[in-house]
């Protein structure tokens, strides 16, 4: 099986190329070589900026590929390249999309599938849906066979561990240094986090199955959590205590729109989803990592790379802190 992945070096992108290895398949990255050291033995790589006018084109276009993996379409305009570009040079195309799709509307059952109505909210979640639709409009004019994965969380190591607030928290260093931390509403939000590895499956496997042909899978773990809990397994990763203040989403965001923005996009409101339909075409695609564990796993690398976020000087957050305990 001959798979280009556009990305290759980056979080998700890792745990496919891990499972495609697995499998056996030759596996070509496109990607821009700057995260030099990640690349694992026995992948070709092709270097460019996919948004250089006729870089990916010429780099990619005149090969016939039996899978083409987009990690890192964005746009309406990214989809309708690819369109160009892969009609008929390839046999099954796999955009990666997002649960932000969705928008942030509770369902009756509480957990979004398949069928829940798509109405994003944010600039992301719109311009994702509507590449969506011109991979999946370009499956049924018999271009290549389109399938959609949507993921919510996803974590793992060499890269942040998100909290309720933002993609890169203060919040693990307060706990190491035994100050309170911030979660929206009243910490009781669900949430769901699927490690890369476990991710990485449904897009590995999920290649060349014709049950995936036109559809779209959300990529989640079974097990949901509150925030609450979310934070007292980091913390108890970290060998801290957890002292959790809550405030309003809407207080937290309005004090700085550009850094709260995840509170407003997606993590003030219930992320729950059911990825029952993944698991009955795609069996492979089972989520064995458990959030404490995963969580550890990036703890310890944030740890050893010295990346964990530093709160020193952050006066924002603690205004914030100071807010919430004057509201309780
Ligand atoms: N992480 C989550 O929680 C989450 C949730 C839902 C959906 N998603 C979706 O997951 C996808 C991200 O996948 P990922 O985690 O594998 O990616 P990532 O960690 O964002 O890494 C990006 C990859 O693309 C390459 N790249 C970036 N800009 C490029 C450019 N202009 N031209 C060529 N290559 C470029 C990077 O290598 P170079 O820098 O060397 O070019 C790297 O290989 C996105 O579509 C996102 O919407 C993520």
């Amino acid at each position: 099986m001959q798979v280009l992945i556009i990305g290759g070096t980056g979080l998700i992108s890792t745990g496919i190329v891990k499972h495609l290895l697995t499998r056996g398949a030759s596996i070509t990255m496109f990607n821009r070589g700057q995260r030099s050291g990640e690349r694992p033995a026995g992948v070709a790589v092709l270097h460019g900026d996919r948004n250089a006018p006729g870089v990916l084109e010429r780099a990619c276009g005149a090969r016939r590929w039996d899978v083409v993996i987009d990690m890192i379409c964005f746009t309406p305009e990214q989809a309708q390249l690819d369109i160009q570009i892969f009609a008929g040079q390839c046999a099954h195309f796999i955009f990666c999309s997002t649960v932000c799709t969705y928008g942030i509307k509770v369902p009756p059952r509480v957990f979004i599938d398949e069928s829940f109505p798509q109405e994003p909210i944010s600039t992301y979640g719109k311009n994702k849906l509507r590449c969506e639709q011109l991979f999946l409009q370009a499956h049924t004019e018999g271009k290549f066979a389109a399938t959609i994965i949507r993921p919510s969380h996803t974590y793992g190591p060499g890269h942040p561990l998100i909290d309720n607030l933002e993609p890169d928290p203060v919040a693990w260093d307060r706990i190491e240094r035994g100050l309170p931390v911030l979660c929206a509403g009243d910490g009781l939000g669900l949430w769901v986090s699927t490690h890369r590895d476990d991710v990485g499956k449904l897009f590995a496997y999920g290649a060349m199955n014709t049950k995936t042909h036109g559809q779209a899978y959300n990529a989640t773990h079974t097990q949901h959590q509150t925030w609450e809990h979310y934070y007292q397994t980091v913390a108890a990763n970290l060998g801290k205590p957890v002292d959790l203040r809550c405030l309003p989403a809407r207080k937290i965001w309005e004090r700085d729109p550009a850094r709260f923005g995840l509170l407003q996009e997606i993590t003030g409101f219930h992320g729950a989803y059911n990825s029952s339909k993944a698991t009955r075409d795609v069996p492979e695609f089972t989520c064995d990592i458990a959030f404490p564990t995963g969580a550890a796993e990036t703890l310890i690398d944030a740890r050893h790379r010295k990346a964990l976020k530093s709160c020193a000087n952050d006066a924002v957050y603690e205004q914030l802190v100071s807010a919430a305990e004057h509201a309780s």
